[in-house]
């Protein structure tokens, strides 16, 4: 389940609605969708991609978006280090960057303009759609990573980042999200 964090302000919140609408008022869509369903390492990507269908189909219609992959990051993933830097950095994209974690978990951080930094813990079950041109930063944690997620897109080539240099991700680099 999601944890929202506001570290300058020390609030944490729980509670999903709570969390949705926070999220709804800045323009970040956030939902949860029912997952229960535990995947081997193995699983293929259309074993995963079929298991979510029934949400994933009309989210996708409705959004127009036209396709989906996985993306797992693991302790065995190779060069995680330079994975995690990718997006560790605060960026934008030139389209929406979509998540459904089908298991695992990250750390998603927005920087919005007359805002505090605030960030989201993403778990299995929750759906977060960063808006096109919004700097966030992303971290699957420093150890023992894990991240089985569905990515959406419009078009995969908008999902290149653009990085902003501020290097504000560096002043929040020791935060841990209190459970
Ligand atoms: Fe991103």
């Amino acid at each position: 389940m999601a944890i929202l964090s506001i570290p300058d302000l020390n609030i944490t919140e729980r509670d999903p609605q709570k969390i949705r609408e926070f999220m709804q008022v800045r323009g970040i869509f956030f939902d949860q969708w029912q997952a229960d369903i535990v995947f081997e390492d193995s699983a293929s990507q259309e074993e995963i991609l079929k298991a979510y269908e029934s949400s994933l189909t009309p989210f996708m219609h409705a959004g127009g978006y036209q396709t989906a992959d996985v993306i797992t990051i693991n302790k065995l993933t190779e060069n995680y280090e330079a994975i995690r830097a990718k997006f560790l950095a605060e960026h934008t994209h030139s389209e929406d960057e979509i998540r459904f974690f089908v298991d695992g978990h990250g750390l998603f951080w927005f920087n919005l303009e007359n805002e505090p930094v605030f960030n989201l813990l993403c778990e299995q079950g929750d759906l977060i759609s960063v808006p096109a041109g919004t700097k966030h930063w992303f971290d699957a944690g420093e150890t023992n990573p894990f991240v089985k997620a569905i990515r959406i897109f419009i078009d995969m080539s908008g999902w290149v980042p653009h990085y902003t240099e501020s290097r504000l991700e560096e002043r929040f680099s020791n935060f841990r999200v209190s459970k």
